[in-house]
């Protein structure tokens, strides 16, 4: 333990990372640009700097706490520099800011506003370098990076993906693919995380707003929108209301009146996944099948595997994810003429993740050769679209989702957070569904934050192994050691993103610590209050399969290879 003094004041510190998680620890904002807790420290931008009783300058994100130090963090020279650097920075930065896809939201934007920079006395000599549309998930636009590396280092370091980087040096320097490529050209999976670490707007989400508005306002089509459990518990901070509360009721309300005919709930669907995937894995593991089973729900993870542990293919579950068994369901249903009354069927995915956009675009996923779901947006273009219609959301009464596809069980909301997916199956495995059998599963080891999670349980006298994992980097761990022949198990979760979909990468950007553990609890508080846990205890479920799905089940539920 050592004692700092900042600004004035005796701080006492322990094992803290650097001097700025201290002076934050103090409770000065301090500003920063290029440091984020849950990534390697740059030091890049040099707004974090402060100055020591001798007056000397430094990072405050790349020096090691010393005890007896003495700094301040907000002198009349502190001032200067920093306001010098934003100005620097936004002089080699496109400043369509009012059009901005980013703005209000924006790093560099906000502190500007912060710091007093009211002008740029220096002119931009950056060449205008082309946007990257190539992806259906995001938007790579050069101009405005400031060189952060935050994209870099979070594609490194905690997807272990590694398609983004540095090329030449000084005011030449330029973050990009291997080579120039397309983005979409690349190993990305489209997982969007570049997009939430980025600062300005230089990584965006590939929107499909216009044409959903198009189609809202088409009179012979029918616009049927799916939420999915993410995205319930991170819209309504943008609306003043407490974070990480589900606000599915209100979401439903305000989709109908933006003229969804239909607004289904991806829980459900989540359920008729945990049907399909659970019997597949009882399949494999009572037939000698391909083991360890691996979950199919995550796009990006399913890209992962594609592309770079060609030899697990078949390991994978054929599953298709909730969002692909909604909108193959949907489809389905309304090619009934007595169901469509004429009208084509346009399907919206509302969804916390920009590989979603990829998934609907895969065309395993597609049935009779039609793609199922038309359009993804995201929770990020949810909020957006809300602010576009100028409808008044925190006051909105909540509403049910719609028959016969609106009503899923706890089991399925889980599928938000990292381990939702293998309590789902585990609840479906176990017989009965009373407190102390549920709660036996929720403590098994499937829950909590950490990246990876072993345990094992029981199931007919059989030990089950199963590896839960969060972040692409750790899948990557996992897989290695599986591949060498280092690890045994029989089921594998792997969502790409750390903490599971709360933490997708079409979420709302900016989310602290309290944000994180709030979506999560928000996930786990709509279980908490669900009638039916288990999905084959969702009545809605039973008669689904015992009428319109019979005979359907493959062709609308799993995917046609990888
Ligand atoms: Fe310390 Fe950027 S935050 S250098």
């Amino acid at each position: 333990m050592g004692v700092m003094t900042i600004d004035g004041r005796k701080v006492e510190f322990t094992n803290e990372r650097n001097v700025l998680t201290i002076i934050r620890k103090a409770g000065i904002n301090i500003p920063t640009l290029c440091y984020h807790s849950e990534l390697s420290t740059f030091g890049a931008c040099r707004l974090c700097t402060v100055e020591d009783d001798r007056g000397r300058m430094f990072a405050s994100c790349s020096e090691e706490p010393r005890d007896g130090m003495v700094i301040y963090t907000n002198t009349g020279r502190l001032k200067k520099y920093r306001k010098l650097i934003i100005e620097l920075l936004l002089a080699a930065h496109c400043r369509d800011c009012t059009t901005c896809v980013k703005s209000g939201e924006c790093n560099l934007q906000l502190l500007a506003h912060r710091l007093g920079v009211t002008n740029v006395r220096f002119e931009n000599t950056k060449e205008p370098q082309p946007l990257d549309f190539s992806s259906p998930s995001i938007v790579r636009d050069p101009n405005k990076c400031i060189l952060c590396g935050n994209c870099v280092r979070v594609c490194d370091e905690l997807q272990g993906i590694g398609v983004l980087g540095f090329i030449h040096r000084g005011t030449d320097a330029l973050v990009t693919t291997a080579f120039g490529k397309d983005i979409a050209t690349t190993e990305c999976v489209a997982c969007g995380q570049c997009r939430v670490f980025c600062p300005t707007g230089a990584i965006s989400i590939h929107t499909d707003m216009d044409e959903v508005w198009d189609a809202l306002a088409d009179p012979n089509v029918r616009v049927v929108a799916q939420v999915a459990p993410s995205v319930r518990v991170a819209v309504g901070d943008a609306f003043g209301l407490p974070k990480g509360k589900s606000v599915m009721g209100k979401i439903v309300n305000v989709l109908h009146r933006m003229g969804f005919d239909e607004v289904y709930d991806t829980t459900f669907s989540a359920d008729l996944t945990i049907m399909e995937e659970s019997a597949e894995f009882l399949e494999r593991v009572e037939n000698g099948g391909t083991l360890p089973l691996l979950t199919s729900c995550c796009p990006a993870w399913v890209k992962l595997i594609t592309d770079q542990y060609r030899e697990f293919i078949p390991n994978v579950s054929t599953c298709r994810s909730p969002q692909g068994i909604m909108s193959g369901v949907v489809k389905e249903w309304f090619r009934d003429p007595e169901h469509n009354q004429g009208k084509r069927t346009i399907m919206v995915s509302f969804m916390p993740c920009t590989a979603k956009k990829m998934e609907a675009k895969r065309p395993n996923s597609f049935t009779k050769g039609e793609q199922d779901t038309d359009y993804v947006i995201t929770t990020t273009e949810l909020i957006r679209m809300i602010n576009n219609s100028g409808i008044d959301f925190a006051s909105l009464e909540p509403e049910s989702s719609d028959v016969p596809f609106g009503f899923g069980s706890g089991g399925g909301v889980i599928f938000g957070v990292t381990g939702g997916v293998t309590e789902a199956v585990l609840r479906r495995l176990v017989e009965g569904h009373d407190k102390v059998a549920l709660d036996a599963i929720a403590e098994c080891g499937v829950r909590g934050d950490d990246p990876i999670k072993e345990f094992t349980v029981q199931y007919k006298g059989m030990d089950v192994n199963i590896c839960v994992v969060s972040g692409l980097a750790n899948a990557r761990t996992v897989m290695d050691r599986v591949k060498a022949g280092e690890a045994n198990y029989h089921l594998i979760e792997v969502m790409a993103c750390r903490r599971g979909c709360v933490m997708g990468g079409g979420q709302p950007t900016r989310a602290g610590d309290r944000t994180k553990a709030a979506r999560t609890q928000g996930i786990y508080n709509a279980d908490s209050v669900a009638v039916v846990k288990k999905c084959d205890e969702n009545p809605m479920i039973n008669s689904l399969y015992a009428g319109f799905l019979k005979g359907k089940e493959h062709e609308l539920m799993h995917n046609t290879g990888y």
